[in-house]
């Protein structure tokens, strides 16, 4: 059973991850291209830990115990050999890529590699690496320490060990998995997706305002979050990459991102992360 994982990437879902694992018992390195993002990953997970203390869900030696598996570190070349590498970069596929690459060349061939994009084709992702019988999919959700679903993404040469091994680290993490085919956007982002950018046009066409449309859906459907709501919560910039890989994977105009949505992010409203997005926060 694996028992080191490095996650790369330490942004809301890395450090999500990271935070998820180093409580069910995985060793953790964690690491970040921006020493900013290092700093912040880590001490939201500190922060988090404290208020699950706080509130009396684990104990302070627990919340010890699980902040000493937490190594943060500059680069993977700050750890010589793990179990499991969970890729949770920027939604580009360039970027993605050249990250595997690199890994590739640093890391045993035992080694697996798993990447948490929420729509990018694993299989092609894979063809960057000499090991794509031990590459996969393995798609968190936000927020990861809440969210209980992990969708388990095969590739067209991912191992049935492969498979098999990541389904039990993710029980172990205490997640529930499922398995997805390899197709743009997966099952979850094929499905909400479309409905959020359907709510940005919505918007944009004045069918509502922000807060009628994100009612209409928390009330009227039981959503937690209305769609513009998780938008902001998601990341913009994420939305905006999920929606371009549907749209060119499908080819089907359905997917066409909103120019409500690409605007926004070109003018770097990306939603809480970036304090504003279609609502401000402080
Ligand atoms: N990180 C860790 N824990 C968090 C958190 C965060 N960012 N935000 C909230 N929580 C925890 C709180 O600490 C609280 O924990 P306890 O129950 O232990 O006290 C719990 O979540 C509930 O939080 P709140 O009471 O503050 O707020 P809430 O009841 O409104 O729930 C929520 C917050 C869980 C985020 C809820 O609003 C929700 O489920 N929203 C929808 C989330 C969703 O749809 N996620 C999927 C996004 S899509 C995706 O992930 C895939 C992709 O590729 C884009
Ligand atoms: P984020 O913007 O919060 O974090 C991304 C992090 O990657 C940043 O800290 C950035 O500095 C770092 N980074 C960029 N290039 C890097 C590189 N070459 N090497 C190391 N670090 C690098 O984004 P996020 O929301 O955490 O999303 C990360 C991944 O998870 C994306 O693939 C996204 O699609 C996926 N995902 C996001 C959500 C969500 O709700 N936000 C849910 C599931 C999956």
């Amino acid at each position: 059973m694996a028992e080191k994982i490095l996650v790369i990437g330490a942004g809301q879902m890395g450090a999500g991850i990271a935070q998820t694992a180093i409580v069910s018992g995985f060793t953790v390195y964690l690491t970040d291209a921006l020493v900013s993002q290092r700093e912040r990953g880590q001490q939201g997970i500190e922060t988090r830990l404290s208020r699950l203390m706080d509130k009396g869900k684990i104990t302070a030696e627990e919340k010890n115990h699980a902040l000493d598996q937490l190594i943060v570190i500059d680069s993977l070349r700050g750890v010589s050999q793990v179990d499991l590498v969970i890729e949770a970069v920027v939604e580009q596929e360039s970027v993605k890529r050249e990250l595997f690459r690199d890994a590739d060349q640093w890391f045993g061939a035992e080694t697996i590699f798993a990447s948490n994009t929420s729509s990018i084709a694993v299989t092609r992702l894979a063809s960057a690496t000499h090991r794509p019988e031990r590459f996969i999919g393995m798609h968190f959700m936000n927020p990861v320490p809440v969210m209980t679903l992990v969708e388990v993404i095969r590739g067209a040469l991912t191992s049935p060990e492969t498979v098999a091994e990541v389904l039990s680290i993710a029980r172990a993490m205490g997640k529930t998995p499922v398995e997805s085919e390899d197709y743009p956007g997966f099952i979850a982002n094929r499905i909400l997706m479309p409905m959020i950018n359907e709510a940005i046009f919505a918007l944009q066409e004045g069918v509502g305002t922000k807060e009628g449309i994100d009612t209409v859906m928390r009330l009227g459907m039981n959503h937690p979050m209305g769609p513009l709501t998780l938008a902001d919560f998601i990341g913009l910039d994420t939305c905006l990459y999920i929606m371009e890989v549907l749209y060119q994977g499908f080819g089907d105009s359905k997917y066409r991102p909103a120019p409500l949505l690409r605007k926004m992010v070109d003018a770097g409203l990306l939603g809480r992360k970036s304090g504003r997005g279609f609502y401000s926060y402080s």
